[in-house]
């Protein structure tokens, strides 16, 4: 964390306290499972878009709150719910338990890494982590080692505009930009769309 970069955003009512280079703060998790982010932030009509079965097991990287992980988790045999901050996982827990729900394993990890077993995911989700990764080719290598011969790779993340809200326009990564990374780590873009008015949605194959 840098404090000289610390900004403080107002989004949905809620202060949004940023750090440069940050990751989302989980004091501020709140923001994550506000109605507001619900209204232009679906999570079904963007898990939709991923074509899941429940066949499938899903690993949600920088799971956050679990506010994908919960709804994926009913659509899927099995959710490794993965993020770098403890804090994070306990509220996916604390969820996992009052809505009595069983396929859902937390997995704290670190930075560059993705601890589950090679060839073990259909799908490995992330939203709104990509522009934190502080070193995306070692994720994209994970990505390649746990994913199955025709998994998929999901990355959802801010359309690089300038906003009042979310992280900062000079943190955000294009499209354009995604796309090229993946393809220098092994992956092909497959399926280019959209959810709501703030996000992409970018669906990746093995090249
Ligand atoms: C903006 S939050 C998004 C949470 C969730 N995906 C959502 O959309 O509600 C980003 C999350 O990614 C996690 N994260 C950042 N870098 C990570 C990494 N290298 N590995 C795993 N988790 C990471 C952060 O701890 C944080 O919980």
């Amino acid at each position: 964390m840098n404090s000289e970069h610390e900004r403080n955003y107002y989004t949905c009512g809620l202060i949004w306290n940023y750090n440069m280079p940050h990751k989302f703060d989980v004091n501020n998790a709140e923001i994550l499972d506000s109605p507001e982010r619900f209204q232009f932030l679906n999570p079904d009509s963007t898990l939709e878009k991923v074509g899941l079965g429940k066949e499938m097991v899903l690993a949600d990287l920088g799971c956050g709150t679990g506010y994908f992980t919960i709804p994926a988790s009913r659509r899927v045999k099995k959710v490794f719910a993965i993020d770098t901050q403890k804090g994070m996982l306990d509220i996916v827990s604390q969820k996992i338990k009052k809505q009595k729900l069983t396929n859902i394993e937390t997995i704290l990890s670190e930075e560059a890494s993705i601890p589950v077993p090679d060839n073990s995911v259909d799908v490995l989700l992330m939203v709104n982590v990509f522009h934190e990764l502080e070193d995306r080719g070692s994720i994209l290598k994970e990505g390649k080692r746990i994913l199955s011969g025709n998994g998929k790779l999901v990355i959802v993340d801010w359309k690089k505009m300038e906003m009042d809200f979310g992280p900062p326009v000079e943190e955000r990564l294009t499209e354009e930009e995604v796309i090229s990374i993946c393809k220098d780590n092994g992956f092909e873009v497959r399926e280019q769309s959209g959810v709501g008015p703030y996000n992409y949605v970018l669906i990746f194959g093995k090249a």
